[in-house]
């Protein structure tokens, strides 16, 4: 019977819980203050995040599916290089709507490969593991939820493969630059030369399209923001009045950084666990996100910087996204 095998490997939900809480205290004590935006994906996160991929203004996702819809089978020749056995690893995977059309070409070819979604929220691993068994029957799965560089290492420890890494979406754009560089300096460290890496980069563009991306008309990306508010307050017994801050987005077109801030609108304190209590001067700011917008040559440095060679570059029709092959040299 042709049936798709599943294994899932989770983090402990108490050591998630204390690195949230170790995290946000953090944050919340620092000068300007700050949340990571890793922890916008909760149940209600994820369902948000959703709306903002369906929304007429956030267009990174509608171009990479373009993209992948469109060069399906050149992108899949370029991964499955010369047809060796591979381990095909997706960081950040939410829905793996965008991976399922290169897992559906692989599993025509009969390409020899196993698909290992990571992610940070238990909530997308589960829900994988229920959906791809029925999607795409024959597929071997093992669903990884925790951070990506200790999901890459039991990755590793698993099978002897080559690995394809896909990091798609842009998530690479949720990093300062330095701390991308960094990232991928990393990411090359825990692959062995002949890897790969499939990155998605939103690419710098006319600044109004950027910034109306992250201030839809319909408010998504500001409950999307004030959700972590929400978050906190469920998950760690704090007393945020989501009510009295507000979502302020910007973008600067020199650097690429387009940037979203919490506003606090008064005066205020909020406790957490009922004994830290975090001040909250009006106006004062909460920065919560970075995504960042690259042009081209800058996403080549990036990877010569790395230790990797790009391969391919597939572009969207209107040249507003990216999605690159570099290769681990
Ligand atoms: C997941 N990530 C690439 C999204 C982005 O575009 O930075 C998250 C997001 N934040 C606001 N809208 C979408």
């Amino acid at each position: 019977m042709n049936t798709a095998t599943i294994q899932t490997v989770t983090n402990n939900p108490a050591n998630i819980t204390e690195q949230f809480y170790a995290d946000v205290i953090k944050g919340l004590h620092s000068t300007p203050k700050q949340l990571s935006s890793k922890y916008f994906y909760d149940a209600v996160g994820d369902k948000l995040f959703q709306d903002l991929m369906n929304c007429d203004e956030y267009y990174p996702t509608n171009c990479e599916l373009e993209i992948f819809t469109e060069q399906t089978a050149e992108i899949c020749q370029a991964l499955m290089s010369n047809g060796d056995a591979f381990d095909l690893i997706e960081l950040g995977a939410g829905d793996a709507m965008k991976s399922t059309y290169l897992l559906k070409y692989l599993l025509e070819q009969k390409a020899d490969f196993h698909y290992l979604p990571i992610d940070i929220s238990d909530n997308v691993i589960n829900y994988l593991n229920m959906t791809l068994p029925v999607t795409l029957p024959g597929l071997q799965v093992t669903g990884l939820n925790g951070d990506y560089f200790d999901m890459l290492k039991k990755a590793a420890s698993l099978s002897k493969r080559r690995k394809v890494v896909l990091f798609l979406g842009s998530n690479v754009g949720n990093m300062p630059v330095s701390d991308a560089e960094e990232f991928c300096k990393q990411l090359r460290n825990h692959l062995s030369s002949g890897d790969m890496l499939l990155v998605g980069i939103d690419l710098k563009k006319n600044p109004k399209t950027v910034l109306a991306a992250y201030n839809d008309k319909d408010g998504i990306t500001k409950r999307f923001n004030l959700n972590l508010l929400d978050r906190i307050n469920r998950e760690l017994g704090a007393d945020f009045n989501v009510a009295k801050f507000e979502h302020y987005p910007t973008y600067d077109p020199e650097t690429g950084a387009c940037k979203s801030y919490l506003i606090s609108l008064d005066d205020q304190q909020v406790k957490i666990r009922g004994k830290e209590t975090i001040g909250f001067a009006k106006d004062e700011y909460i920065y919560m996100e970075i995504s960042q917008k690259y042009n081209v040559i800058q996403t080549n440095q990036m990877a010569a910087g790395a230790g990797f060679k790009p391969l391919n570059i597939f572009f969207d029709t209107k040249k507003w996204f990216i999605d690159a092959i570099w290769l681990a040299e």
